[in-house]
């Protein structure tokens, strides 16, 4: 062959494969969709009704190809016509035509499995699970950047809430110094109910779950699992330290009574559940408790199953992110968004993409996390108290000689227990180390029936 023939054969040959490429680029992405529940449902729904906006952002079109469910036969809130369906997950994550698997099957073990496989596969992958994040994110974006997919994770926090996002790019300038969220629709609503309605937190719940906001296992809501798992996503992109749920302080609203929400609102405050992470000099506070906080405060009227997220930048101050937290509608919102995302990146460098944790992996701080001995707050303690004379000046002694000083004193309603009185009191700022001691002696008191129960005031 002469070298004019050898170069016009290259350049055929080169125009075939750019033009395949293009092809390629202009046929609809194709998604495998692991669990067909509320979310996943939704998901299909939210792709379908909105293909035209979606292709137009996007790209090119997003076409659901295939799910994995549990029981085929079972009726499903969204059309399946054109899906291939299957009840094995893992054929869909090694299906070679697959190009974005969406997690949405819940749990730490099989979608671990399934999302590492995804990965392995060189697929990009999208996932509502908090807690497998929270458990098992470290490993998994140490994969995905190995294989140059991206694993997107916005409906993960805050449901509907675009909060990954906003703090990841939108808020990419600041040094973040704290943020708090409501983010448990769950205990939200009980909450609520219990301040506006004078309702029983048992009541409440059993609502919450028949209206379908509380988690499979109610305790993860109840008891602050479920807002750990989404503070520990959060801390993590908005200081640039690892995932670390095993060190966040968790409490639930177990112990929280009518009483004390209403205390609550004659003091000038509001009990919410919060997700707390902020800075300070010794290292991270990272906490998961109720809170008193004031009236005056947006977050305090944030009422119901919605979720809000306050953030405080050096550079912009304070940000409020508001909206549903759960439901198949909102938390498809962000699954889509996700995908959006992953296929305008297809085509992008790996190297050049949104870091996973909002800061490059070789440069995510070893900043400890304070334990919760070493947080300083004010408080406000609840006790039952014989009504009788010195019991009260035995309990202000022992706050004395431990230096906690008081910034209010009630003497309530009548107690469960004969003869007794609640009492409340709201302390100056102290050491949570110093309280803890204050508490166990005064339980050791032999005019002060049961525990003392304790609420931490954040000042937002
Ligand atoms: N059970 C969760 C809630 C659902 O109540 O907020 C959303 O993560």
């Amino acid at each position: 062959m002469t070298k004019i023939a050898a170069e016009a054969q290259q350049q055929t040959h080169k125009q075939t494969q750019s033009a395949q490429t293009k092809d390629k680029h202009l046929q609809p992405v194709k998604v495998g969709i692991l669990g067909l529940g509320t979310v996943g449902s939704g998901t299909v729904n939210v792709l379908h009704n909105n293909r035209d906006e979606i292709t137009r952002r996007a790209g090119r079109a997003i076409d659901v190809t295939h799910v994995a469910l549990r029981d085929i036969k079972k009726k499903r809130d969204c059309n399946t016509q054109n899906i291939e369906l299957s009840t094995d997950p893992f054929s869909i994550v090694n299906q070679p035509d697959i190009d974005v698997v969406v997690e949405l099957i819940g749990g730490t073990d099989i979608a671990r499995e399934l999302v590492l496989q995804a990965i392995a596969n060189g697929k990009h992958v999208v996932t509502a699970n908090k807690a497998l994040i929270a458990h098992h994110g470290n490993e998994i974006f140490a994969q995905a950047q190995k294989h140059g997919v991206v694993v997107a994770f916005e409906a993960a926090v805050a449901g509907g809430i675009p909060i990954i996002k906003s703090i990841r790019e939108g808020l990419a300038g600041n040094r973040i110094e704290w943020l708090a969220g409501i983010i448990n629709g769950t205990c939200n609503y009980i909450l609520t109910q219990m301040q506006q309605y004078g309702r029983d937190f048992a009541e409440v719940l059993s609502e919450a779950q028949k209206l379908g906001y509380a988690e499979a296992d109610p305790s993860f809501d109840i008891d602050g699992v479920d807002v750990a798992h989404k503070l520990t996503i959060l801390a993590s992109i908005a200081f640039g330290i690892p995932l670390q749920y095993n060190k966040v302080y968790v409490e639930g609203i177990r112990n929280i009574t009518q009483l004390d929400v209403s205390y609550a609102e004659q003091l000038g405050y509001r009990i919410k559940h919060l997700g707390f992470a902020r800075r300070q000099a010794q290292g991270i506070e990272l906490r998961v408790h109720p809170c008193f906080i004031s009236q005056q405060c947006l977050l305090a009227h944030v009422d119901g199953v919605m979720n809000a997220v306050l953030v405080e930048g050096d550079a912009v101050g304070q940000t409020l992110y508001y909206g549903a937290g759960a439901g198949a509608n909102p938390t498809a919102s962000s699954v889509v968004a996700d995908l959006v995302e992953v296929v305008r990146t297809l085509t992008t460098d790996s190297e050049n993409r949104v870091p996973h944790l909002a800061f490059q992996a070789d440069a995510l701080s070893t900043t400890p996390i304070m334990s919760i001995e070493a947080v300083e707050s004010v408080y406000y303690i609840r006790m039952q108290a014989r009504d009788e004379a010195g019991v009260l000046a035995e309990v202000t002694q022992i706050l004395s000689e431990l230096n906690i000083s008081m910034e209010a004193i009630l003497q309530k309603d009548r107690a469960e227990h004969a003869n007794h009185v609640h009492v409340v009191i709201l302390t100056h700022k102290v050491p949570e180390k110093h309280l803890n001691t204050a508490i166990e002696r005064i339980e050791a008191l032999p005019g002060i029936a049961e525990n003392v129960l304790r609420v931490r005031v954040v000042d937002l």
